[in-house]
C-alpha cells in the first residue's frame, strides 16, 4: 500500500490527478488535502469521492503542525504538490497571499515531509508541480505566419526571470524544493507545465471565462492587441505526464511538460467562439462582437513556449491530444455542465469580476 498525499485535488489540475490515481491505483491510499479556497470545489470530485482508496482532508499548507500530524497519521510516502494560488491577475492586487501559499506552504510541507521522513529516503517522493512561467517571457521575434511565433523555447536549462508576483512565487518555492534534495537529500521532482485548459477550470482563466460570457453575451475582455502567446495542454495531458513523472522520474530532476502547441490570445479567441456559437446553433461569426481590447494586463508576458524533448525521450510521455480536438471536447463539457459553473459563478465570484473587469 502506498500513501499518497495530494494537495489542492480539488482544484482544476488536482481533481484530475486525483481522479486518474484513484482510478487507475485501486492499491494506494489517495488523501486529498485542500483549504477550499475560491478555487476549491469538491463538485470536481463527485465521481469518485466515494471510493475506498480516497479520502478527503480539509486543511492550509500553511498550518506546519497539521501538515506534521497528517504525514503521520496517514503514514505517508509520497506527496504530489498542486496546491497554490494561481490566478496572474489576483496576484497583481494581492501579492502577500501568494507569498504565503505558495512559498511558505510549500516550505512548511517540505519541512513536514522531511521531519516524518527523518532522512530515511527510501520509497519517498515529493514532487511539486510548477510552471513555465517561472522563466520569464520570450521573444515574439516570428510573429507572423505559423507556430512558433519566435526561435527560442524554455528548456530545463533556462534561467529563471519571472515577471508576475504569481510567477515569482512559484519561482521560489521551486527553488526551496530543490534545495531540500541539494541540502538534506529529499528525493524531489519538479515540473514546469505550460497552460492547462479542460473541464474543470475556474472561470477567472482565459477559455472557461470566455465560454461562459459567451453563452451570457457578456463582453469577452482582450488584453492588449491579443497578441501574446500561449503554449496550450488539455489537463488530462499534464495529469498523464504527472503519473509517469511521479513514477519514472528521477529525483532531484526538472522536467518541461508542454505540447508544442503555441496560439495568440486573440486566434484561441476566436477558436473558442467559433466552436461555441457552432454548438449552441448560432450563424457563424455571432459572438464575434463581443470581443473587447481592454487595458493590457501589468508586466504581461509576451510569449510562453515549452521544450518538452527532454519528458518525450527520457520517459517517453506525449501529449494524447490533438488541440482541435481537445477544444471541442472542452467546449462541450462547459455546456453540458452548466449547473457547475452557475454554481461557481453566483454570490463571491460576481463581485470580484465586476471589480476586476470595472478597472479595465
Ligand atoms: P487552482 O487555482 O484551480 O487550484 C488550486 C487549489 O489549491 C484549490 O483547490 C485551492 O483550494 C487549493 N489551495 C489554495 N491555497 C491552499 C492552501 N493554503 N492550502 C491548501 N490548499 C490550497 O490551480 P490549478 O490551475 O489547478 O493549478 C494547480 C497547480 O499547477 C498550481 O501549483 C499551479 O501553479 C500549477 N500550474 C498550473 C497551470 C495552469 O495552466 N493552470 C500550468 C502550470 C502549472
Ligand atoms: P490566463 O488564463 O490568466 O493564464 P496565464 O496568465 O497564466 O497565462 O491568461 C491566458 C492569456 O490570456 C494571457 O496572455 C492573458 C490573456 N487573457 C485575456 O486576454 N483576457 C482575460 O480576460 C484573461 C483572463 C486572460
Amino acid at each position: 500500500m502506498k500513501n499518497i498525499l495530494i494537495t489542492g485535488g480539488a482544484g482544476f489540475i488536482g481533481s484530475h490527478v486525483v481522479r486518474l490515481f484513484v482510478n487507475k491505483y485501486p492499491e494506494y491510499r489517495i488523501i486529498n488535502l485542500d483549504a477550499l479556497t475560491y478555487a476549491g470545489n469538491l463538485a470536481n470530485l463527485k465521481d469518485i469521492e466515494d471510493k475506498p482508496n480516497y479520502t478527503f482532508v480539509k486543511a492550509d499548507i500553511c498550518d506546519f503542525d497539521k501538515m506534521c500530524a497528517l504525514m503521520q497519521q496517514y503514514d505517508i510516502d509520497g506527496v504530489i504538490h498542486l496546491a497554490a494560488e494561481s490566478h496572474v491577475d489576483r496576484s497583481i492586487k494581492d501579492p502577500f497571499t501568494f507569498a504565503r501559499t505558495n512559498v511558505l506552504g510549500t516550505l512548511s510541507l517540505l519541512q513536514a515531509a522531511r521531519q516524518y521522513w527523518n532522512g530515511n529516503w527510501e520509497g519517498k517522493r515529493f514532487y511539486h508541480i510548477s510552471t513555465d512561467e517561472v522563466y520569464g517571457a520570450l521573444e515574439l521575434d516570428k510573429p507572423e505566419g505559423e507556430a512558433p511565433y519566435g526561435s527560442e523555447f524554455f528548456l530545463e536549462t533556462t534561467k529563471y526571470n519571472p515577471h508576475s508576483p504569481y510567477s515569482a512565487s512559484k519561482a521560489g518555492s521551486d527553488h526551496f524544493v530543490r534545495a531540500y534534495h541539494d541540502t538534506y537529500g529529499m528525493p524531489t521532482l519538479v515540473t514546469n507545465c505550460s497552460n492547462n485548459y479542460g473541464p474543470y477550470q475556474f472561470p477567472e482563466k482565459l477559455i472557461p471565462l470566455f465560454i461562459n460570457n459567451i453563452r451570457h453575451g457578456k463582453p469577452l475582455p482582450v488584453y492588449g492587441k491579443g497578441e501574446n502567446v500561449r503554449d496550450w495542454l488539455y489537463v488530462v495531458d499534464h495529469a498523464r505526464a504527472i503519473d509517469v513523472i511521479f513514477h519514472q522520474g528521477k529525483t532531484g530532476d526538472t522536467y518541461n511538460i508542454g505540447g508544442f502547441n503555441e496560439w495568440k490570445n486573440i486566434d484561441i479567441v476566436k477558436v473558442v467562439i467559433k466552436t461555441v456559437d457552432r454548438l449552441l446553433g448560432n450563424p457563424e461569426g455571432t459572438s464575434e462582437k463581443l470581443i473587447t481590447y481592454v487595458t493590457d494586463r501589468a508586466g504581461h508576458d509576451l510569449r510562453y513556449a515549452i521544450d518538452s524533448t527532454k519528458l518525450k525521450t527520457e520517459l517517453g510521455w506525449e501529449p494524447s491530444l490533438q488541440f482541435e480536438e481537445g477544444i471541442e471536447k472542452t467546449v462541450r463539457w462547459y455546456l453540458d455542465n452548466q449547473e457547475w459553473m452557475d454554481n461557481i459563478t453566483s454570490g463571491e465570484y460576481e463581485k470580484y469580476y465586476e471589480e476586476m473587469y470595472s478597472e479595465k
